[in-house]
């Protein structure tokens, strides 16, 4: 199997042994391109930062946990092809120079690729766009000043004219199929197919948690089924009252979806991980691995979403909340995989908030979504998820039912929460202890009844 993709502007072709070889140790051991630094092999550093190129657009994605033929197609640009155009440095490089951006240098050709990434794309929220990129040395200040000092520079040419160049040479090159090579549908009919032919094969869509099986666990992993080519789950299709998110449909894109329907899920996915993170993990990868802590559940579940199931050409649907069984244990036989998920368009209500020990780019210790709803000011329904609590994300029915017929104040609210008891036995682990997510859970609860009742509960949106 031939993975076609242009390096720096040049076609290569690789015949990868291993379909799991990251893209940064292809890139260090084959071609010695050690600009690309190693740091915590796990997607969390930034060290690893290149610039990838196709159809829709330029993303900074972390080489560690990127398998060559995710890329097959693709344009990549390491630091050490990232320019302008005279052959000279990048603005960004420039600017990195003159504001003394860097120190020992470790994480500068990391920070590099992402900079030049949100000056393509136009993108001057460097706070989010940076926050993948850690910098034992420098301190941010002189980062964001180079980067700021470069914003108004011309992108080099080169970002319009590679991926076109991918098209004319090398698009769709890979297609193996069988023994230890990697099985890369163009449709989920493909997949449906090869998956039932091949149900002990892994599925890998964005590889933010396969990368680590592999790179943490040495796990060797075969055969395995890249997802990453079948566009048609990567659709969101406005149904009128609905919305139906592919599965394929990255958190980057989620989030942008988000933001007009529920600014609240919306804000709770600007942390989900980092931009990198962001722009590789799937919304289907992140409900299919039946995360306890995976943050996109809870919102989900407390917004009465649908979850489509496809195995074959059989397809089921169901409550999202019932697929997750217990810890470990998904509703998802061998071959089946899914699909997608709908939610509702109209739920005003829905509030999220996420708990973790660093603001940016960290897991949750607890994520909690709520979603009443009042006549007056009774409660007359009430949908209550949280992530952190329990073996799986899981509603809080006790809660949910003590909540009901009564009030929104904050003296009934308390009262309901100790529902929360019955609901959770939450465990103690390194993110937060029992104790601390069992109080903290009761807290958001009052948080959400202040925050509908008109006051401001974010330290973040409190202007002076
Ligand atoms: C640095 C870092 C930070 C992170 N931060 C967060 C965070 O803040 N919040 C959070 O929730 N998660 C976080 N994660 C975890 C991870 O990003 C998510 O779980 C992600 O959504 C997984 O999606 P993926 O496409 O990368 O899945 P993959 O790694 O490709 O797959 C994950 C699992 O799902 C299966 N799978 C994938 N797609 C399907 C499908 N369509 N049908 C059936 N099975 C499928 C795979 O076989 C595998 O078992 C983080 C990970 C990293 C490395
Ligand atoms: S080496 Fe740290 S994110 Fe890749
Ligand atoms: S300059 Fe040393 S880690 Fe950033």
């Amino acid at each position: 199997m031939d993975i076609g993709f242009l390096l720096n502007g040049e076609p290569v072709r690789v015949r990868p042994d291993n379909p799991t070889e990251t893209l940064l140790d292809w890139l260090r051991e084959s071609r010695g391109l050690t600009g690309t630094k190693e740091g915590c092999n796990e997607g969390d550093c930034g060290a690893c930062t290149v610039m990838v190129q196709d159809a829709d657009g330029i993303r900074a994605l972390n080489a560690c946990i990127l398998f060559l033929p995710q890329l097959d197609g693709k344009s990549v640009r390491t630091v050490e092809g990232i320019r302008a155009d005279d052959g000279g440095l990048h603005p960004v490089q420039q600017a990195m120079v003159d504001e003394h951006g860097s120190q020992c240098g470790f994480c500068t050709p990391g920070f590099v690729a992402s900079m030049a990434v949100a000056h393509a794309n136009g993108q001057t929220d460097y706070d989010d766009r940076l926050a993948g990129n850690l910098c034992r040395c420098t301190g941010y200040a002189p980062i964001i000043r180079a980067a700021k000092t470069a914003q108004s520079a011309p992108v080099p040419q080169w970002t319009r004219t590679d991926p076109s160049s991918v098209e004319k040479y090398l698009g769709g090159s890979a297609k193996g199929v069988g023994g230890s090579a990697p099985l890369l549908p163009d449709s989920s009919d493909e997949l449906a197919d090869l998956y039932a032919a091949n149900p002990e094969a892994t599925l890998i869509a964005g590889a933010t948690d396969v990368g680590l099986w592999v790179t943490k666990q040495l796990r060797d992993l075969d055969p395995v089924i890249f997802l990453h080519k079948c566009r048609d789950l990567q659709q969101i299709e406005d149904q009128g009252d609905t919305l139906r998110i592919g599965a394929g449909v990255t958190i980057a894109r989620l989030w942008e979806a988000m933001k007009p329907l529920y600014p609240s899920f919306a804000e709770m996915l600007r942390r989900y991980g980092s931009v990198q993170v962001r722009e590789a993990a799937t919304l289907g990868g992140n409900i299919a691995n039946g995360s306890p802590i995976g943050d996109s559940p809870p919102p989900l579940i407390a917004l009465g979403a649908t979850l489509h199931l496809r195995k074959g050409d059989n397809r089921r649907n169901m409550p999202l909340e019932d697929f997750f069984i217990e810890y470990g244990k998904q509703d998802c036989a061998p071959g089946e995989f899914v699909e997608a998920v709908t939610l509702p368009k109209d739920q005003p209500n829905l509030r999220v908030y996420k708990l973790s020990k660093r603001f940016d780019q960290d897991i949750s210790a607890v994520c909690g979504a709520f979603n009443l709803t009042l006549e007056g000011d009774t409660v007359t329904a009430a949908r209550i998820a949280f992530g952190g609590m329990a073996g799986t994300p899981k509603r809080a029915s006790a809660l949910e039912a003590a909540l009901i017929g009564h009030p929104l104040s904050e003296e009934s609210a308390t009262r309901a929460s100790a529902a929360l008891e019955e609901d959770f036995t939450p465990l103690s682990d390194m993110r937060a202890s029992a104790s601390y997510r069992m109080e903290s859970a009761k807290n958001m609860l009052l948080r959400y009844v202040h925050e509908m009742n008109g006051t401001q509960t974010s330290v973040l949106e409190v202007t002076p």
